[in-house]
């Protein structure tokens, strides 16, 4: 399968009216576009012209042999894509479209073959997104579209994670924030006398039941109702590079405030059940590996409990992802592929995700996980926790300290090289050197972060390759990810400390905002203040300006990443220090 960037591919921005018609008429014209729907973003083209659903192929890297959904914007366009609706497929067309379902009918002769995979039955869906639906009524046709990941990567739900994956192989993405429901659609068989789910979703089972148990026609008929695989589950879905293990949580209910000071005997044993589960797996997999990377997909219970134990070694092990409250299995649904994604692009060996028990959205979000676990299968079932409560006993609730935050901003030009450079240097070394504590309070962890933005940074785009590559071979991290902002107050704003890659940036950003005074500096400015000098290879003084290497030869790349690495390490503990922060004893 050939997969070529031939593409310049257009970031369609929120509002941008022009670029949405830009990105419509392209899926006129027989091109691919991304687009945005409640669920996960889709990867478009006109489903009734067989050339351009075949380019959808091209561009997702994998075969056409699993059937594509037909979205549509309008209940009337059924018609014409389908030759019979069935009478449970008309009650989940009234019930529950526009929304989170796909509905399997028998398709029409208008409809190619390619879109559904020698079927001949179609997948019809009308997403609620308003911009998706927006754009869908300016492409003037039914579109088809999967999920707009690479094949072997999980469904996107931002339009930066589109952009990972599909940058340079399609005509555009448009940006519609990030998906609510965040698992794909609700996959209904509605061609039989009964509803039969191929793929759970947000549309649950209980809903599609009490659906048709509502319409008088077919009372009782539910019973034979059965679940057989779906078609597309002869695909290995995504399974990140690490290995995922689910924590099943043992209450899902549980509504406290972990910040708070006085929780009673009963909301304390059950953040102690929620959290401890997490603690003692990754206490093991430290046993067996002590240079683990650990990746917690958890609730926020998990992370607060994990900071009040202070084990410095276990923290310097683990990274977060949380979710929102530990028990809110719509957030966890929300964030897992987000999740997924983030935890191995920081290359952990191994994420421990909360499961949940439950029948509503539950079954979505754990069909989801379960096959993200599918290479070891792990769970580790909540009654464990018997052992786990002994070998914890450590962990003491009576110990519980806040956690602060601080963070640095990096200022370009344009921030797509330099910018993603200096992030991914400051960022590794943060990872590598930490945990970190307070300046005043050793008991009081500090968590850092890096961003960057460009004065004149146009949004959305990425670094060079060779920028990539050269970060990549100079520090062994990946900076491909990186996409470009433009610097505004908020963005100041947000930063305890900024510092510039050249000196006028720094000029620039004190006159328009002198309020900034003292948080602002050029790096060769900062770096004077701490009286450091700048030494060359011949031991001269050297010069902190750092040209853009855009459009110079790779060496010259290489050698910029090389420099800041070497600057950014030297000043790496001051910037700690400024921030707050440092390193626990
Ligand atoms: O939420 C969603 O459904 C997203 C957004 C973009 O709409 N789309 C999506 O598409 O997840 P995709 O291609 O990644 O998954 C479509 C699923 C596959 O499992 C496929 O086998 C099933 O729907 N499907 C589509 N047409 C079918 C058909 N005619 N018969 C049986 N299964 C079908
Ligand atoms: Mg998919």
């Amino acid at each position: 399968m050939s997969r070529e960037r031939i593409y310049d591919t257009r970031f369609v921005k929120k509002g941008d009216r022009e670029g949405l018609k830009f990105a419509s008429s392209k899926i006129a014209e027989g091109e691919v576009v991304a687009f945005p729907t409640e669920t996960v973003y889709g990867l478009g083209a006109d489903a009734l012209n067989e050339a351009a659903v075949k380019k959808i192929f091209e561009a997702k890297g994998r075969p056409g042999d699993n059937p594509l959904i037909v979205h549509i914007r309008d209940k009337s366009q059924i018609d014409e894509l389908v030759s019979e609706i069935t009478p449970v497929a008309r009650i989940l067309i009234d019930k529950f479209m526009p929304g989170p379902i796909t509905v399997i009918m028998p398709k029409s002769d208008k409809v190619p073959y390619c879109v559904t995979a020698g079927l001949d039955t179609v997948g019809v869906r009308m997403p609620s997104h308003p911009l998706c639906n927006e754009f869908l009524k300016m492409c003037g046709c039914p579109v088809a579209a999967p999920s707009a990941n690479l094949s072997g990567s999980p469904s996107p739900t931002t339009a930066l994670h589109v952009m990972n994956d599909m940058d340079g192989y399609i005509s555009a993405i448009v940006d519609g924030g990030e998906c609510e429901v965040g698992l794909e659609s609700t996959v209904v068989d509605a061609t039989g006398d009964v509803p039969v789910i191929l793929r759970p979703g947000a549309v649950t089972k209980e809903m599609i039941d009490e659906a048709v148990k509502m319409d008088s026609d077919y009372k009782g008929q539910l019973e034979s109702g059965q679940t057989p695989a779906s078609p597309g589950m002869k695909y290995r879905h995504y399974a990140p590079t690490a290995d995922v293990e689910i924590i099943t949580l043992p209450v899902t209910d549980a509504d406290i405030d972990p910040e708070s000071e006085d929780l009673d005997d009963d909301q304390k044993q059950k953040l102690f059940d929620i959290a401890s589960p997490f603690i003692l797996r990754s206490q093991a997999i430290l046993k067996v590996n002590p240079a683990a990377r650990i990746g917690f997909f958890t609730g926020r219970e998990v992370k607060v409990l994990f900071s009040k134990i202070g084990d410095k070694i276990l923290s310097s092990h683990v990274n977060f992802y949380v979710y929102g409250a530990s028990g809110d299995v719509e957030a966890a649904s929300h964030c897992l592929f987000d999740g997924l994604r983030l935890l191995d692009r920081q290359e952990v060996d191994v994420i421990l995700a909360a499961g949940f028990k439950g029948d509503g959205l539950e079954v979505a979000y754990m069909n989801r996980l379960a096959k993200a676990a599918g290479k070891t299968g792990g769970d580790v079932p909540s009654h464990a926790y018997e052992q786990i409560n002994k070998g914890v006993a450590e962990i003491s609730l009576d110990e519980f300290e806040n956690v602060f935050t601080a963070s640095l901003l990096f200022v370009s030009e344009d921030d797509r090289n330099l910018g993603a450079i200096c992030e991914g240097i400051l960022t590794d070394l943060i990872r590598k050197k930490g945990p970190f504590c307070s300046v005043d309070d050793t008991k009081i962890g500090a968590e850092l972060y890096v961003e960057s933005a460009g004065l004149y940074a146009e949004d959305g785009r990425g670094p060079d390759e060779y920028s990539c590559d050269a970060f990549f071979e100079v520090t062994g991290g990946n900076i491909t990810h990186h996409l470009s902002k433009r610097a505004d107050v908020s963005v100041f704003d947000a930063n305890d400390l900024i510092l510039t890659v050249s000196d006028s940036q720094a000029f620039e950003v004190l006159n328009s905002y002198p309020e900034l005074e003292g948080r602002v500096f050029s790096l060769s400015s900062y770096m004077a203040s701490k009286g450091l000098v700048m030494k060359g290879e011949g031991g001269q003084i050297a010069s902190v300006a750092i040209p853009d290497p855009e459009g110079q030869e790779y060496e010259v790349y290489k050698h910029t990443v090389a420099a800041l690495k070497a600057w950014i390490e030297i000043l790496f503990p001051y910037i700690i220090k400024d921030l707050g922060a440092q390193r626990f004893a």
